[in-house]
């Protein structure tokens, strides 16, 4: 049998993973739902469900991989052995590494589609933003109603993704991370401070730590947990695969502790970069999903240096859709490797057409799943029901399954860290999962 590829240094793995956490869900996602929640309200509770949900299970998805050493679905296996209780119920853990599979193919084919937008929106940058507000707008209106366009757009980015993990863990995945995660963070700050120098850039401040808990309602709380787990990659096995690429000597805790710190401050930057441009020009930060395709290449159009400013924008996009999409697609490869016996040359190539393939539903906004587009429709199940339900079962089968004794070598807490940690994993955590999962359900 083949050896296991492991990650040539610390920092590439935390670059890998912090790569795959950083994404649309940080530069795009998180700014909008922001200014639909109303701002810092919405900010503290996001903050919250990281600490106690999302850090949480990054630190057991982790365990998991860097214990067993395995994919999801052959990780889980291994944990449900070592159960002392349920050991029936213990022996359904695979299941939990399934849905990751799935989940990890479902998100791919949709998210491929939308990184593909920023490729396009980056080649407009090219070109300048120019003319009326809504000569602008109709940039995205027109890609949007262009299949062929969102296709070609989709197929050069699969086509990336696929030729960066055909050449595997250390010269595919880690070397990327290497290149473009520097650049990301670069890019980001070179853009921050313009952002902050030209205006706005107070009531922007104000806006995202102010927090107005008259504009928190249910939906805001249920949105800020989901996030949280879209977020940071989780649920869906893509930590335990990274973790399943370790070394011996890291720290668990450590590296979730700047992972997930690395992608907050990152999401926090996007919206100091975004707000102040869109306050300075008197605008409202509640325009939904098309504030990054609609609105700010209006305001690209208007401001100093604005066609620098967006090209900028959307190579930071583009890069931070890459290094997620390559780690979705290493999970469902590498499933396919271990527990199938495929080669990573097969597994790639079979499983990345396949994708593609999948993602030319949600390139066509025709086809419809009930009243939503193929793209809503999947982005809807993946982040509202599978990613909760996947990082359910993953705190679960950790904090229920696995030998506490084996959890506290390897973490090396303090004594009452440890039992606080245990406690949160116990119930905080899938207290908050159940109520999020229950609720989306309509039980609640
Ligand atoms: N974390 C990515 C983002 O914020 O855009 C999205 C993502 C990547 C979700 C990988 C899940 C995943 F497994």
């Amino acid at each position: 049998m083949s050896q296991r590829e492991v990650w040539n240094s610390k920092i590439g793995f935390i670059l890998a993973a912090a790569g795959s956490a950083v994404g649309l869900g940080n530069i795009w996602k998180f700014p909008y739902i922001t200014g639909v929640h109303g701002g810092g309200a919405f900010v503290l509770v996001y903050l919250i469900a990281i600490v106690f949900v999302g850090l949480p299970i990054m630190i057991a998805e982790i365990y998991i991989g860097k214990t067993t050493l395995k994919n999801p679905v052959g990780a889980f296996k291994e944990c449900s052995k070592g159960s002392n209780y349920f050991k029936k119920l213990a022996k359904l853990s695979p299941a939990a590494g399934f849905l990751g599979v799935l989940s990890g193919v479902l998100i791919l084919s949709f998210y491929s589609v939308v990184a593909g937008w920023t490729l396009h929106f980056l080649f407009l940058s090219f070109k300048g933003f120019s003319g009326t507000k809504e000569n602008i707008e109709a940039h995205f209106n027109h890609l949007y109603s262009t299949p062929s366009l969102m296709i070609l757009w989709h197929t050069v980015l699969m086509v990336i993704v696929i030729a960066i993990i055909l050449r595997g863990v250390q010269k595919g995945i880690e070397k990327a991370s290497k290149i473009l995660m520097p650049l990301l963070i670069l890019i980001l700050l070179a853009l921050m401070s313009y952002s902050v120098f030209n205006g706005g850039a107070e009531k922007a401040f104000k806006f995202m730590f102010y927090p107005d808990f008259s504009k928190l309602d249910e939906e805001a709380i249920i949105q800020a947990l989901g996030h949280a787990f879209f977020t940071l990659s989780l649920g869906m096995g893509v930590m335990i695969t990274y973790g399943s690429y370790l070394k011996d000597k890291i720290s668990i805790i450590k590296s979730s502790v700047i992972i997930s710190i690395m992608d907050t401050l990152i999401a926090l930057l996007a919206g100091m970069v975004i707000f102040p441009i869109v306050f300075s020009s008197g605008l409202e930060a509640s325009s939904g999903p098309s504030l990054i395709f609609k609105t700010l290449p209006t305001l690209f159009a208007k401001i100093t240096g604005g066609s620098v400013i967006s090209v900028m924008f959307f190579l930071l996009l583009f890069f931070a859709a890459l290094t997620s999409a390559i780690s979705l697609l290493e999970v469902v490869v590498v499933y396919f490797v271990d527990e199938r016996k495929w080669s990573r040359k097969k597994g790639t190539i079979v499983v990345g057409i396949s994708i593609y393939l999948l993602g030319i539903l949600s390139a066509i906004p025709k086809i419809t799943v009930g009243k939503e587009s193929v793209l809503d429709f999947l982005d809807d199940i993946t982040t509202k029901y599978m990613l909760p339900l996947g990082g359910l079962l993953t705190i679960l089968i950790f904090a229920y399954f696995i030998p506490i004794k084996a959890i506290k070598d390897e973490l090396k807490l303090p004594k009452y860290l440890f039992y606080s940690f245990v406690w949160i994993c116990r119930v905080i955590t899938p207290v908050a999962l159940i109520w999020v999962v229950l609720n989306k359900v309509g039980v609640l």
